[in-house]
Formats: C-alpha cells, structure tokens, sequence
C-alpha cells in the first residue's frame, strides 16, 4: 500500500467544439460525483477552458492544459503561457505529449523549459514519456525513457518536483487499442520509480503519481490500476464519452 491518491486524466486532444465541451463536462461532473477516492482532470481543447472551468466549479473535476508555451507573454503567435492557463482555473498540465513531438517538434530540452514554466506557476506538470514500437523491438525502452527523464528534468530541485507527475504512455498504445499489459506497464513504472529514487531520494520518488496511458479502457483499467506502482491513467479517446470515462474512474479495486 502507499497513500499516493489515484489520477485519472482525461486528454481531449483536438475534439469536442467548445458547447460539446461544455456538456460532456457537465455529464461527467455529475456521474463521477459520488468517487471522492481518485483526482479526476480533463484537458480540453485552450477555446473551451473558460466555459468548461464555470461548469465544473462545484464539482471534484479538475482541468487542465494540454500544453503550454514557456515565456509569460509576447510575440509567439498561437502560443498559450503558463498564466493564461491558470486565469482559467487549470491546475495541470500536460506536457511533451507524444503527439506534440511527433507533430511539432518539441524535444527534451522544450520540454524541460515548459516544465520549468510549469513549476513557475504552479501548474502541476504532467511529463509524458514512452517509447517507439521500433525502440522497443530493440531493446531500447528503458535507454530512451532515462534520456527522456534526464533532460526533461534537468536542473530541477526536489522542492521544484513535489508536484510532478508522469505519464508513462508507450507511443505504440497509443490509438491504436494495443495496451501495455499490465505486468509491461509496472515493469517500467517501477523503474521510472527507482530512477526518481535514485536522482531525488526515496520520499520523493514513493510520492509522486506515475500514470498509465496508451489504449485505456473501461475493461482493462482494474488490471493495470492493480500494479503497485501504476497510481492512475491518462485516457485519449475513452475519455471522450462520459459515461465511458466514468466507468474508467469507478475502476474495480
Ligand atoms: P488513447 O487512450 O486514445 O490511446 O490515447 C492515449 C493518450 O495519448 C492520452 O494522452
């Protein structure tokens, strides 16, 4: 046992206009009221942020970004701060999203100045990391997820890290309804959890929540939610529908 309080997160990724937003919001709020027992975020797309945070200010549902852009303000069109974010009520973040770095380019080193931004303004960041179907084959996953880690985290205090979470989602689960089995997905988590050992000290590292994503669903959630060291999911395309996602966040324990 530990007390690290389950996560589940919901990514929207580009879907849902903002009044679908809205809704869907609303929904799950009210489905998921009763499960005091697990954080749950959304992420949904920057234009419905406001209008989901007035939906769900009485409920337990937190939000979130689904990235950020390092400087407060400025010339950087199409960019959103850490501080626009948090005008909103987010109180997470996501970051170095597989997708973000296959599409646009963003490597480690971005990736750590977002966390740094992140840390900044109290967002609480979530780094994701996993590795390609082909660096798997080759037996480079843990090589790859160290780097990852590394850079991401270079130069951050332990103070700087209290409120850090990782997101351990294998880009060849992704969308693709191949999940991670449950003993591949602890295998690494527990490593990810020695690493922060490792680097930052046993109290850290037994804190901080190291999330699962990558093909989530309601019928393979209890399993991967069962491994010591997986303490919660982050959720692409289940998160969309409400009562799919709340059937996630009601996993059988
Ligand atoms: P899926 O759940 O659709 O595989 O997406 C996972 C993901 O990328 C969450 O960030």
């Amino acid at each position: 046992m530990n007390d690290r309080k389950p996560l589940i997160a919901g990514n929207w990724k580009m879907f849902k206009t903002c009044s679908e937003a809205i809704a869907t919001a609303k929904q799950l709020a009210h489905l998921i009221r009763k499960n005091q027992a697990v954080d749950v975020m959304i992420a949904p797309p920057f234009i419905a942020l406001e209008k989901v945070s007035e939906a769900i200010k009485d409920s337990h549902l937190s939000l979130g970004g689904q990235n950020l852009f390092w400087q407060s303000e400025g010339a950087y069109t199409g960019e959103i701060s850490a501080n626009m974010l948090t005008s909103v009520g987010c109180e997470y973040v996501i970051i170095g999203h597989s997708e973000r770095r296959q599409y646009f380019g963003e490597s480690d080193a971005t990736v750590n100045r977002k966390i740094r931004a992140a840390v900044d303004h109290h967002l609480k960041p979530i780094l994701c990391i996993g590795e390609s179907e082909k660096e798997r084959e080759s037996k480079d996953t843990f090589s790859v997820l160290d780097k990852q880690m590394k850079t991401g985290l270079k130069g951050f205090s332990l103070d700087d890290l209290t409120s850090l979470i990782i997101a351990y989602e294998p880009v060849w689960a992704i969308g693709t309804g191949k999940t991670a089995t449950a003993d591949q997905a602890q295998e690494v988590h527990r490593f990810l959890r020695s690493m922060l050992a490792t680097s930052y000290g046993n109290t850290l590292a037994n804190s901080i929540r190291i999330l699962y994503g990558g093909s989530v669903k309601p019928d393979n959630i209890s399993e991967l939610m069962a491994m010591a060291d997986v303490d919660g999911a982050l959720v692409g395309g289940a998160s969309l529908d409400p009562e799919t996602f709340s059937n996630i966040v009601h996993f059988e324990k």
